[in-house]
C-alpha cells in the first residue's frame, strides 16, 4: 500500500494535520518525517516490534544502532543511566540541534534500538515539524535516517517516497530539511569524549564546551571495536560512482571518462563535457545543505559517473568531507 502523505508547513505544522502520524506512531506504525538534519524513519522507541520493522524496512543490518529522539533534554535523560556534566553541558548549549549524545541506556530502552550494545544514542531535533510530532505523540521516536541501509539520506519526502515507497505507513512532508547531513555524534559513555560522526557542528565548537573531546578515526582496525557502523569507510553513497578530485584534476577526470554520462559536483570549476553540472555554494553550510539533494538529482538523472571538486581541507567542511570520503571510497 502507498503511504499517507501529510504535508505540513515546515515553520508552523497544524496540529490537527499531524494528528494521524503522532497516532500511527503510538500505535508501532513507521513515520518518515523533517528533521533539521535529514528525514528520520520513525518508530515508537519503546517497543521492539516497532523498532524491529524499521530495520526491516531499511534492510539495515542488526548490528546498527538507531538513535532515540525525544522532545526535550528531560525526556533523552530518562533514557541514559548516567547523565556526566559534559551530557548536560553540551545538551544545554546544542539541544535542540543536529547533535547525539551517545550514553550509557536503562532498562525501558529495548536491545532492538542499541543493536545490543550497552548505549543508546540521543537527540533532540530542532525540526519544528520533528518537535511537534514528539510533543503529539507524547513517545521517544527511533529513527535512523529514512533511506535503503547504505543509501544516500534523503533530505525530502519525495526521496523517502522514491527510496522507501510502500515500506513506510506515513510519511509527513515538511519541505527540505534545512541542515541537509546528519547530526554529530558524541560518545560519552566511554573514558574519554568521543567524535564519532562529525555533523555541522565542529569539532572546535563542541571543544568549546567539551575541552577534551577527540575525533575517533574512520576507520576502526581489528582489536579495536567499531563503535559506530556509520563509520564504515563506505557509506552514504549515491547509485553511482563518485570520484573526489582537486579542482584542477577535475578535466583530467573528465577526459579520462569516456563513454560515462558524467554528473559534477563543482564549486568554481568550469569544464567541458560534463552532462550534469550542479554548481555548489561556497560556504560549509549552504554546500551542506544542497549535498545529498545535488547527488540524488545526478542519480535520478542517469549520471554513470559523479565528480566532485573537492571543498578544501579545513575544519569547517570536517562534516561535508567526512560524508564525500565515504560516498566516494570503492
Ligand atoms: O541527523 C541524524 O542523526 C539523523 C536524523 C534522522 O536524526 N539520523 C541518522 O540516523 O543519521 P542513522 O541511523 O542514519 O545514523 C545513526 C548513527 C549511526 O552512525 C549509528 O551507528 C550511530 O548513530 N549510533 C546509534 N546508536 C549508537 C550507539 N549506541 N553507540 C554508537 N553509535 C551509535
Ligand atoms: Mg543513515
Amino acid at each position: 500500500m502507498r503511504p499517507t502523505l501529510i504535508r505540513v508547513d515546515p515553520e508552523r505544522p497544524d496540529p490537527a494535520a499531524l494528528r494521524p502520524a503522532a497516532a500511527a506512531l503510538r500505535r508501532g506504525k513507521l513515520v518518515a518525517f523533517p528533521t533539521e538534519t535529514v528525514y528520520g524513519l520513525g518508530a515508537h522507541a519503546l517497543r521492539a516490534a516497532a523498532v524491529r520493522r524499521i530495520f526491516e524496512a531499511k534492510r539495515r543490518p542488526a548490528f546498527n544502532p538507531l538513535i532515540v529522539h525525544t522532545l526535550d533534554a528531560e525526556a533523552a535523560r530518562a533514557l541514559a543511566a548516567r547523565w556526566p556534566r559534559e551530557a548536560e553541558r553540551l545538551a544545554e548549549r546544542f539541544w535542540p540541534g543536529p547533535l547525539t549524545l551517545v550514553l550509557p541506556r536503562t532498562a525501558a530502552v529495548p536491545d532492538e534500538v542499541s543493536a545490543g550494545l550497552t548505549t543508546v544514542a540521543l537527540r533532540v531535533p530542532a525540526h519544528p515539524v520533528a518537535a511537534a510530532l514528539l510533543r503529539l505523540a507524547k513517545i521517544p521516536v527511533a529513527a535512523p535516517s529514512a533511506n535503503r541501509s547504505n543509501a544516500l539520506s534523503p533530505t525530502t519526502a519525495e526521496h523517502v517516497l522514491r527510496g522507501l515507497g510502500d515500506r513506510v505507513d506515513v510519511i509527513v512532508d515538511g519541505g527540505a530539511a534545512p541542515v541537509g547531513i546528519e547530526s554529530a555524534v558524541v560518545d560519552l559513555s566511554g573514558p574519554e569524549p568521543l567524535l564519532l560522526r562529525p555533523g555541522t557542528l565542529s569539532l572546535e565548537r563542541l571543544r568549546e564546551i567539551v575541552p577534551e573531546l577527540r575525533a575517533a578515526g574512520v576507520e576502526t582496525t581489528a582489536d579495536t571495536p567499531r563503535p559506530a557502523p556509520g563509520m564504515l569507510a563506505r557509506h552514504y553513497a549515491p547509485r553511482a560512482p563518485l570520484r573526489l578530485l582537486p579542482a584542477g584534476e577535475i578535466s583530467g577526470g573528465v577526459a579520462a571518462a569516456a563513454g560515462e554520462r558524467i554528473g559534477a559536483v563543482l564549486l568554481r570549476t568550469d569544464v567541458a563535457g560534463i552532462a550534469v553540472p550542479l554548481r555548489m555554494p561556497a560556504e560549509p553550510a549552504g554546500y551542506a545543505g544542497r549535498l545529498y539533494a545535488a547527488l540524488h538529482e545526478l542519480d535520478a538523472a542517469g549520471c554513470t559517473l559523479i565528480l566532485v571538486e573537492a571543498p578544501p581541507d579545513r575544519p569547517e567542511w570536517a562534516g561535508v568531507l567526512d560524508r564525500l570520503r565515504r560516498a566516494s571510497h570503492l
